[in-house]
């Protein structure tokens, strides 16, 4: 780009101004200029590190492919936080919102689609051995997941669904994290204790989970929709964008997952256990979860037939 002299001054006349105004002396940070290197693509991204995550755990080729995709999700995952942790900022602004929500919706387009490289993209038989050197860890063990869904919509509404309406479930809002629908669906087959999984989750995240949930109070992105004048609440682009992000995470990224799990966990004539721990064939499946965001958005009928479609 060609500058000509006078907005060479009048640019070195602003930067002067920008560090006066914080005490500094302009010369000293030009002589540092001077012997700085300019900034690579790989330094920038940190692109060595990234690559460096990759870590199998044993010498299956497709180990690389269940590590990386888990890697990619997360990475999705925390760009639909970035924009979420926005949200309760500009609570009034419904286009603000709706801009958001087309970001969210998007993310999640790319992440149910993608997620065919868990279901055929990895060989059976390297799965089922690779994946007992994980145990027991699990996807259930994800904390961004469940932070997006803290985000999106008061605890009430992630409760197991038989507590849903129950006021007794209700409360604070430790009690609350107690009776949350993944809690509930992480018991022990014979037990019914809280798996391995879910205590070391909850020892690790558990506070945290608290913490965030305490400060979402009347600010998910449920509670900032509700809070709008109701003229933006009627519009339609809104609500079908809200209607989209709640049927992306609730039914269809879930069903993909689902898919990948009878993929490779169904077997005659009994299943394979999971990793986690949970009754997988009936914890994950969308209809048995019934996790709605946005209630008062679907119809009564809809909600009945939530996930059956
Ligand atoms: C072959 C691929 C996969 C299989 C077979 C699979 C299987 C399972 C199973 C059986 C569960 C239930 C918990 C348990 O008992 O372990 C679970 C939970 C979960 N997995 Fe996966 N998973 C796969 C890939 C992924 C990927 C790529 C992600 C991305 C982060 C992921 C994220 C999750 C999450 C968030 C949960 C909790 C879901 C909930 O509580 O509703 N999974 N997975």
């Amino acid at each position: 780009m060609k500058m000509n002299e006078n907005e060479l001054q009048a640019n070195l006349r602003l930067l002067q101004e920008k560090f006066r105004a914080s005490g500094q002396d302009m010369n000293s940070y030009l002589q540092g200029l001077m012997h700085s290197n300019y900034l690579t693509y790989w330094d920038y991204i940190h692109l060595d590190t990234l690559l460096t995550l990759q870590q199998p755990k044993t010498s299956f080729p497709d180990e690389k492919i269940f590590i990386l995709y888990h890697q990619i999700t997360e990475l999705y995952f925390k760009l639909c936080l970035n924009e979420l942790e926005q949200i309760p900022e500009r609570s009034s602004d419904a286009d603000f919102l709706l801009s958001r929500l087309k970001r969210l919706t998007a993310y999640f387009s790319a992440l149910t689609h993608s997620f065919q490289i868990m279901i055929e993209g990895m060989e059976p038989e390297q799965f089922l051995q690779f994946r007992m050197a994980l145990l027991p860890a699990s996807g259930f063990q994800s904390a961004q997941y469940r932070m997006i869904e803290i985000r999106a919509t008061p605890l009430q509404n992630l409760l197991q669904f038989e507590l849903r309406e129950s006021t007794e479930a209700a409360g604070s809002t430790t009690q609350l994290l107690e009776n949350i629908y993944w809690g509930r669906g992480a018991a022990e087959l014979l037990t019914g204790n809280k798996t391995l999984t879910l205590r070391q989750f909850e020892g690790k995240y558990g506070a945290e989970f608290l913490r965030l949930a305490e400060e979402m109070k009347g600010k998910t992105l449920y509670e900032v929709f509700q809070g709008l004048p109701e003229s933006d609440r009627q519009r339609t682009d809104l609500r079908e964008a809200l209607r989209t992000f709640d049927r992306q995470v609730n039914i269809d990224w879930p069903l993909m997952h689902y898919k990948s799990a009878v993929r490779y966990l169904k077997r005659e004539p009994e299943d394979i256990a999971a990793t986690g721990g949970t009754n997988w064939q009936k914890y994950l499946a969308p209809k048995n979860q019934m996790r709605i965001f946005f209630p008062e958005l679907w119809t009564e009928q809809e909600r009945k037939e939530w996930g059956r479609h």
